[in-house]
C-alpha cells in the first residue's frame, strides 16, 4: 500500500511536468504570427486539460484510499448511496461549459488564421506538392525553387495544391499543417518574424518516399530575399536555347559581386566568356572543386546528360527545365533534394548524382548511370554555383 501512496503522487508529477528536452523552449518554436497563435491556443488547452486530469486522478484516489475496506471487516453493509443532484448537475455543467468556452476560443483564433489580406504587396507563394517533392513558385517572378525562401516581416499567402495524391504542407515552426489536394488550392497565410531556417515535412502518408518528402525554409530580411529572387531569376532567365554565349546578364554580375567572398572562379565561368563575372578582382583560390577536374569540362558534359531537361542550370545554354530544382547557388546548400541530403561538398554532390534513388528512395530524380569521371566533372562544374 506504501508503495502505491508513493507512486501514485509521482505519476501525476512526471506526466505533468514538461518533457526533458529543456534545451529547447518546447517541441514547436513559435516563428510567425500565425504560430504564435496556435501555439497559445495549445498551450491555453494543455493547462486547462492538465488541471482537470490532476483534480479528477486525485479524487480518484483519494477515494479509493480513503474509502477502502479496512481491517476489522465491519460487521453489517456500510449505508448505500444513490444519487446526488447537486454532484450530478455539476459534473455534466462543469465540462460542458470548458467545452463551450473552448470551442469559442478556437473558432475566433481560427478565423483570425484564415484572415488573407487582400494588400496588393503581399507575396504568393505557390505550394505544389508531388510524389515525392515540393515545388514552390514566388508571385509572378518565374521562380521556382525546391525549398521555401520567404521574407520575414512580410505577410505570405500560400496556394497549396498537389498534382498527384493528397500531401500534407507543414512547418511546425510557422503553422500548421494544410493539406494540399490534387484539383484544389488551399490557402493559408502567415508572416514569418524570426529570421532562421525551419524544418517543413509532408504530414500525409503519400507513398514510399513519403518519409523523404521535407524541406527547408529559409526565413531572411526583405533585401536578402530579393537578393535570393534575382540571383534565381539570372538562372530562369539565361541562355535561351537559340542562343550559343549567354547574353549578359546585369543580375549577374550585380549579384556576385554583393556576396561577400568572391566566390565566383575566373577559370570557373566556362560558357560565359561574355559574363561580367570574369573580370574578377583577384583569381581567388578554387574554394571546392575537386582537385584535377575541370568546371570546364563538367559545362560541357551538362548539355550531354540532358541535366537542362529538368533543371535551371545558370551557364549551361538551354538548361531551362523546371521539374527539377533550380540550380543556381546549389553549392551553398547544405542540404539538398529538399532537405533528404546533406551537401557538405564536392563528395556528397557527387554521391547524390551517381545514384539519386539510393540517397533518397522515390526521388524524380533518375539515375543517369555517370561514370566516376564524369560525375566528377559535373560536380567541379555544379560546385561554382554558389
Ligand atoms: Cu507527400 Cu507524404
Amino acid at each position: 500500500m506504501r508503495r502505491v501512496l508513493l507512486a501514485a503522487p509521482l505519476a501525476v508529477v512526471l506526466l505533468a511536468s514538461p518533457s526533458p528536452a529543456a534545451a529547447q523552449p518546447w517541441v514547436v518554436a513559435p516563428a510567425s504570427d500565425g504560430a504564435d497563435v496556435i501555439s497559445q491556443l495549445f498551450w491555453f488547452t494543455l493547462v486547462l486539460a492538465t488541471i482537470v486530469f490532476v483534480l479528477v486522478e486525485g479524487l480518484l484516489i483519494y477515494s479509493s484510499l480513503r474509502f477502502r475496506r479496512r481491517a476489522p471487516l465491519p460487521t453489517r453493509e456500510p449505508p448505500q448511496i444513490h444519487g446526488n443532484t447537486r454532484l450530478e448537475v455539476m459534473w455534466a455543467t462543469v465540462p460542458a461549459l470548458i467545452l463551450i468556452g473552448l470551442f469559442g476560443i478556437t473558432v475566433s483564433r481560427l478565423g483570425d488564421l484564415s484572415q488573407i489580406p487582400t494588400d496588393p504587396n503581399t507575396l504568393h507563394i505557390s505550394v505544389t506538392g508531388r510524389q515525392f517533392q515540393w515545388e514552390f513558385a514566388y508571385g509572378n517572378s518565374g521562380v521556382k525553387s525546391n525549398d521555401l525562401h520567404i521574407p520575414v516581416g512580410t505577410p505570405l499567402v500560400f496556394d497549396v495544391t498537389s498534382t498527384d495524391v493528397i500531401h500534407s504542407f507543414w512547418v511546425p515552426d510557422l503553422y500548421g499543417k494544410i493539406d494540399a489536394n490534387p484539383g484544389r488550392v488551399n490557402r493559408i497565410t502567415f508572416k514569418a518574424n524570426k529570421p532562421g531556417e525551419y524544418r517543413g515535412v509532408c504530414a500525409e502518408l503519400c507513398g514510399a518516399g513519403h518519409g523523404g518528402m521535407l524541406f527547408r525554409v529559409e526565413a531572411v530580411s526583405q533585401g536578402e530575399f530579393q537578393q535570393w529572387l534575382q540571383q534565381q531569376q539570372a538562372g530562369a532567365g539565361a541562355p535561351a536555347p537559340a542562343a550559343v554565349a549567354p547574353a549578359p546578364q546585369p543580375n549577374t554580375g550585380a549579384v556576385a559581386s554583393a556576396v561577400p567572398s568572391p566566390a565566383v572562379k575566373p577559370a570557373a565561368s566556362p560558357a560565359a566568356g561574355a559574363s561580367p563575372v570574369a573580370p574578377a578582382p583577384a583569381p581567388a583560390p578554387a574554394p571546392a572543386a575537386p582537385a584535377g577536374a575541370n568546371p570546364a569540362d563538367g559545362a560541357a558534359l551538362i548539355p550531354q546528360k540532358g541535366c537542362g531537361a529538368c533543371h535551371t542550370i545558370p551557364g549551361i545554354p538551354g538548361a531551362t527545365g523546371n521539374i527539377g530544382p533550380n540550380l543556381a547557388g546549389v553549392a551553398s546548400r547544405n542540404r539538398i533534394a529538399g532537405g533528404a541530403v546533406p551537401n557538405n561538398g564536392p563528395d556528397d554532390l557527387k554521391r547524390w548524382i551517381m545514384n539519386p534513388p539510393a540517397l533518397k528512395p522515390g526521388t524524380a530524380m533518375p539515375n543517369l548511370g555517370l561514370t566516376d569521371d564524369e560525375a566528377t566533372k559535373i560536380v567541379a562544374y555544379l560546385e561554382t554555383l554558389k
